[in-house]
């Protein structure tokens, strides 16, 4: 299969050049610029592009390039300060600029380049630098300008290198996926066809070959990452995949049932679905420390999981919904770090795998949601929001107890259902209720009431690592908040929670 290589100097858009590279239909991997030429340059390496990055090529520790990376014979685009490693590596200059230039740039671009075919000119650029290149060797071409710098592009069309000191990849370069798509296309030489369809079946083919006639276990959560590898892996090995559901009484209200009826029902998966409610309510009860309840939940998640695995017998493979963000190295720093992320909140350590399969580690959040569309997942299932581990527990502050789950379930529904018939469920990040442990006078009817208050959390963001209430109009709040205090008998308090992360978190426990 044809790739690029995004090799990660550090910048902060470098996800998105991989995005962006495979959103025109080519296969893109982000590598760190430590990892050996020998894994940058493979038979499937059409290209290399080069990121930017936070450091300056002027300093002595910059990072770099494996030797001999420029002269590979395949095309390599530098972004940035890419751009400017290989203007400096070929023999030019770059320079300290006095000030930072920070946002858009009106640049005339050479459209003889094949880099600026069909790309209009003069036209707006995203400029995000420090330094500039000054000088390059003779047998360069300056390819574009703007009124701040005069190299903003180059290009050394023999050696196929070419340099822009722009972001093509963010939408403010008006042209930047043209200037993309012509990389790929017009220099590279790419085939493209990279979309989820034969991404599918290409991925099926290698869950086969890597499998063969072992078996495979897979924790099915219910969340998007596990339901998609589910789905995949069923299609690839049919009954050779057996998944166990453990239903901890702490999902949302019809969701354990959902999963069911999908996997076991519909998909024909082999499902093992544990009712273990009793077995958490139990060890759950006089618990009230937030950080003890995390850790109860992971233990006693990972013991039934065990159970069931130890009850099937021997099992080849351990099958995890590891996608790519979760795996992406860092070229920058001393070491590359790995993060390992694990859905269910840890590994069963006590069970022996031959290996470990992660169908989904070369796909991002919205690809993978992409694929569970193309695999025929309910939408519901596709665009669930996020939700946590352990789960409502989470949600219910203070001690929790089934009666606190169903007002949770009930409560929690009804907003849903509203923020879906606003048209908000795909606008807003996470959007859940809590439980809070006051109670508070009400009056309804002629009667005096003391009932529980609830909480509302909607967030918009695009990581969870920082959020933002979302600004959900009145009406709507209105709405949600007359039906809750009339369909659930034990709430007679709503409140709207108005605080950014940070401070607060987005989940309360
Ligand atoms: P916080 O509350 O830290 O949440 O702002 C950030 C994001 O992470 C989710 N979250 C969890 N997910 N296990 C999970 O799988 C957990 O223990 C957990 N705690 C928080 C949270 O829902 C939000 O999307």
């Amino acid at each position: 299969m044809e790739r690029i290589v995004v090799v990660d100097f550090g910048g902060q858009y470098d996800q998105l050049i991989a995005r962006r590279v495979r959103d025109v239909g080519v296969y893109a991997e982000l590598l760190p610029c430590t990892a050996e030429k020998g894994r940058l340059v493979t038979d499937e390496t059409i290209g290399l592009i080069f990121t930017g990055g936070p450091a300056s090529v002027l300093d002595e520790d910059a990072p770099g390039c494996p030797d001999g990376l420029l002269d590979c014979g395949l095309p390599i685009l530098g972004i940035c300060y890419g751009a400017q490693l290989i203007a400096r590596e070929a023999g030019g200059q770059v320079a300290a600029s006095e000030k930072r230039e920070y946002g858009s740039a009106l640049v005339s671009y050479d459209r003889e380049s094949p880099l600026f075919a069909r790309v209009p000119s003069p036209d707006t650029a995203w400029m995000s630098h420090s330094d500039h290149i000054e000088s390059l060797p003779d047998d360069f071409l300056i390819t574009a300008s703007s009124a701040n710098i005069r190299i903003a592009a180059f290009q050394q069309a023999q050696r196929q290198l070419y340099g822009v000191q722009f972001h093509p990849e963010v939408n403010n370069t008006n042209s930047g996926q043209r200037m993309l798509e012509n990389f790929l296309y017009r220099i590279c030489g790419a085939k493209g066809g990279w979309n989820m369809k034969n991404y599918a079946e290409q991925a099926v083919k290698r869950i086969r070959r890597e499998v063969g006639d072992g078996k495979v276990l897979l924790a099915l959560s219910g969340g998007v990452d596990s339901a998609v590898c589910a789905t995949l892996l069923q299609r690839a090995i049919g009954d050779q995949l057996t998944c166990v559901f453990v239903d901890t009484g702490l999902l949302r209200k019809h969701e354990a049932e959902e999963v069911i009826r999908v996997f076991r029902d519909e998909f024909k998966v082999n499902l093992i679905a544990v009712n273990a409610k009793d077995r958490f309510l139990s060890r759950l009860k006089g618990v009230i420390d937030p950080e003890q309840k995390r850790k109860i939940i992971g233990e006693e998640f990972i013991r039934v999981f065990e159970e069931e695995a130890k009850k099937i017998g021997r099992v080849e493979f351990l099958a995890q919904g590891t996608i790519y963000p979760d795996v992406v190295e860092s070229g920058v720093g001393d070491a590359a770090l790995i993060k390992s992320h694990h859905n269910v909140g840890g590994l069963p350590d006590h069970i022996e795998f031959d290996g470990i399969i992660e169908p989904l580690r070369d796909l991002f959040k919205d690809e993978v949601r992409a694929l569970g569309e193309e695999l025929g997942l309910p939408e519901a299932m596709v665009w669930r929001q996020p939700f946590p581990g352990p789960g409502l527990a989470i949600r219910i502050i203070g001690e929790v107890t089934e009666e606190k789950l169903n007002i949770l379930r009930d409560v929690d529904w009804i907003f849903r259902e509203e923020i879906a018939k606003a048209g908000l469920d795909r606008k807003i990040w996470q959007y859940f209720a809590v439980l809070t442990d006051m109670r508070s006078v009400g009056v309804m009817g002629d009667e005096r009431t003391y009932d529980y208050t609830t909480a509302l959390r909607a967030v918009t963001s695009e990581d969870a690592m920082t959020a933002d209430w979302a600004r959900i109009p009145e009406d709507v709040l209105a709405q949600i908040s007359s039906r809750i205090v009339n369909e659930v008998p034990q709430v007679n308090r709503v409140l709207y929670d108005i605080t950014s992360k940070p401070p607060a978190t987005i989940e309360y426990e």
